[in-house]
């Protein structure tokens, strides 16, 4: 692990406002840029409890990682960080190092078995599942949401998978992608089949459920804004990172909830996106979306 550079870096820690002695959550640890570019800030005596649902991603030195999914977040704290949190990070998605060294087919680069959960311990259906027994009307479904694949096109690739599974199963990457190739005319600077790909991933870690889930735990674990703010206590602060429309219209659409029932102060009005410096050197951030807000109450 080691390639993935995080995203919005600045920008996420101009709004999580880390300072010495605080203590912050992160959701999605992966190679851990967030949480190290936190820890220089709320050192030596502030603390980070890091979660990362993928077995194979690794702690790091005053760092607390437990190995599992978000949506359990609440437990996770109440069992392991006996700590008032002044932030929590969502950084939504997969890592570089899960696309290039997971062998378990997020990439269509490499041959891999068709597998794509993050946590395969913990969670039991894979993408060959999905290929192999959904019916064509999910599959369309599933690449139209997920993917953002026009109609006509979900609907080709759909049904000559259900083809293909007639004469043989669906294995690896390279499966999936023979029959995207053969169906998709490539004209776009992005292969048809990153789509393809992105849907599947969100179908099998469930990833817009989870996070429709866990928002509202997030923001009950931060610490409320203090009354008295001569005491210094201001709120605590949550930051969500993610990649798609549609986990960005669950963001925009809770934060603006709790803004209009006053629990909350929404910090950016906008999304805020990656500049072209960033850009240059990352076209991961391409597709990020960074949201924040400051809880005033319970
Ligand atoms: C974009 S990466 C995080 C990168 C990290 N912020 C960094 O700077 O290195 C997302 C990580 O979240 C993890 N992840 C995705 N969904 C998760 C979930 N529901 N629960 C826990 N971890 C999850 C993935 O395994 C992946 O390592």
């Amino acid at each position: 692990m080691g390639i993935h550079k995080p995203v919005l870096l600045k920008e996420v820690i101009e709004l999580l406002e880390p300072k010495s002695g605080e203590n912050f959550i992160d959701c999605n640890y992966g190679s851990g840029g967030h949480s190290r570019a936190i820890l220089e800030r709320i050192k030596p005596a502030g603390h980070i409890l890091a979660i990362d649902a993928d077995p194979g991603v690794k702690g790091d030195k005053n760092i607390k990682l437990i190995n599992d999914n978000f949506v359990n977040l609440k437990a996770i704290y109440e069992r392991n960080f006996p700590y008032p949190v002044s932030g929590i990070l969502f950084d939504l998605g997969f890592s570089s190092d899960q696309l290039e060294n997971s062998g378990r087919g997020f990439s269509f680069l490499t041959d891999e078995p068709l597998d794509m959960r993050y946590n395969p311990e913990g969670q039991r259906l894979t993408a060959k599942e999905i290929l192999n027994k959904y019916g064509a009307k999910s599959l369309v479904r599933i690449f139209r949401e997920f993917g953002e694949v026009k109609e006509k096109l979900a609907r080709k690739v759909a049904w000559a998978i259900v083809a293909r599974r007639g004469r043989r199963l669906f294995e690896m990457t390279s499966d999936l992608l023979e029959v995207i190739s053969e169906n998709a005319v490539r004209h776009k600077r992005i292969h048809p089949a990153t789509q393809f790909f992105q849907a599947l991933r969100i179908e099998v870690n469930k990833e817009l459920d989870n996070l429709r889930q866990i928002l509202p735990q997030a923001v009950e674990i931060l610490k409320p804004a203090l009354p008295d703010k001569s005491l210094g206590g201001q709120g605590g602060r949550l930051a969500v990172i993610s990649f798609h429309s549609l986990e960005d219209r669950i963001v925009k659409n809770y934060f603006r909830d709790w803004a209009r029932q006053g629990k909350v102060e929404l910090l950016t009005k906008k999304p805020l996106t990656a500049g072209e410096e960033e850009l240059k050197s990352n076209p991961r951030a391409r597709s990020a979306k960074l949201r924040a807000i400051k809880k005033f109450s319970d």
